[in-house]
């Protein structure tokens, strides 16, 4: 059980219940900044069905004792395999924003990734809950020297690891947002800059929203993520072949991702994805996992697909909305007991040995693995 009682009301009484109590309560336009994704959102569509194509293969009379839903990551001890992503403008969805995050995820005996382009600046999230587990996330663009003064910020707040969003060279072709004409800059100012004028979130952010895309390569991230100590993730990997060149640059774990369908419409789900990273690091390197995960299944068929730890983008913003901290709770506490429900029927024991064996195509087709 997590060790914490989370809130339960009729607003926020089931995971699909809190995604519609916080779209509600939401701007129609700022809903779709959170919903929508890139192109004709295609992949967005395709990461929620990927998951309806694999079913469980159901073991009964296990003779199993509740399942272990413990885990590590990079030396931190987790309290289920679940972290909770970057996502930015946090102060969007509720003004406390990334520090109800951390709170929650401390509650809840988790970490969360503390995102570059946060409402708050990382020390803030800190102070927030200084205990929490925290992986700081960043976005390998822009000038050399500021990424480096980030990385030193990074270190002295303690946290446990460097996530770096590889997948975000320019802004994916939003087009709920060029219908709303939603204009980020005018509605969110980012925390971790307030002293320098906005000057790196507007390197990285300028380059992001008016599309001069200036694109780091493996061998530049490899020799200055030489000059930090702590282990960094890539995050947004959607192939074998980055998922070994990011090996290479001395990544110690590969992280999953299409941005959740908000960058690149037409990459195949994530969940695809995951089959052939997870075969191709084959063990030697942690592998995180997100883009469409709405349920505790959803995170058992990640786990058995090869995923260690399984990340959730809007599924945490939605709690966050619905409810600060105690929304965000709530979020973590349905799926760690849905996630405990799915693996005692399906008679598993515990989440660190879950391999494709638990799964089932329903489509018809043969398993990749
Ligand atoms: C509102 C919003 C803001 C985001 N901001 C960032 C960000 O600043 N950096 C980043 O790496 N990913 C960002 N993401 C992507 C998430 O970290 C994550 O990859 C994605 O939400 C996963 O897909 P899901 O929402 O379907 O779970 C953002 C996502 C959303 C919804």
């Amino acid at each position: 059980m997590v060790a914490f009682k989370s809130v339960s009301t009729p607003e926020m009484s089931t995971l699909s219940q809190i995604r519609l109590t916080a779209l509600s309560r939401l701007a129609p336009e700022v809903a779709d900044f959170l919903e929508g994704g890139a192109g004709d959102e295609g992949t967005l569509t395709a990461n929620r069905a990927a998951f309806s194509r694999w079913g469980f293969r159901q073991r009964v009379m296990s003779g199993l004792d509740v399942p272990d839903l413990s885990t590590s990551l990079l030396g931190t001890d987790l309290a289920m395999p679940v972290l909770t992503s970057p996502f930015g403008a946090d102060g969007l969805f509720h003004p406390d924003g990334q520090k109800a995050v951390a709170r929650a995820a401390l509650a809840a005996g988790i970490a969360l990734v503390v995102p570059e382009a946060g409402t708050h600046s990382l020390e803030d999230v800190v102070q927030a809950a200084p205990k929490a587990a925290r992986i700081a996330q960043l976005h390998p663009m822009g000038p050399e020297q500021n990424f480096l003064r980030m990385l030193r910020r990074i270190e002295d707040a303690g946290c446990q690891a460097i996530c770096l969003t590889v997948d975000c060279p320019t802004g994916g072709w939003r087009e709920r947002v060029l219908r709303n004409a939603f204009d980020l800059d005018a509605r969110f100012v980012g925390g971790n800059y307030p002293d320098d004028g906005q000057t790196r979130l507007i390197e990285v952010f300028g380059q992001l929203f008016e599309r001069s895309a200036v694109v780091w390569s493996w061998e530049r991230l490899a020799s200055l993520m030489a000059h930090t100590h702590l282990p960094w993730i890539a995050k947004g990997i959607m192939t074998a072949d980055d998922a070994l060149a990011a090996e290479a640059a001395g990544a110690a774990a590969v992280y999953v991702s299409n941005h959740g369908g908000r960058q690149l419409d037409g990459v195949p789900a994530a969940l695809d994805a995951l089959v052939e990273v997870a075969r191709a690091v084959d063990g030697r390197l942690p592998v995180l996992f997100d883009s469409g995960v709405r349920r505790g299944a959803d995170v058992v068929k990640a786990l058995a697909l090869g995923a260690d730890v399984v990340v959730i983008g809007r599924l945490a913003a939605y709690g966050l909305t619905a409810g600060g901290q105690a929304g965000v709770e709530r979020v973590l506490s349905l799926l760690h007991d849905e996630i405990r429900t799915v693996l005692t029927l399906l008679g598993h024991g515990g989440v660190r040995d879950l391999g494709p064996g638990a799964l089932v195509r329903l489509d018809g087709t043969d398993t990749p693995m």
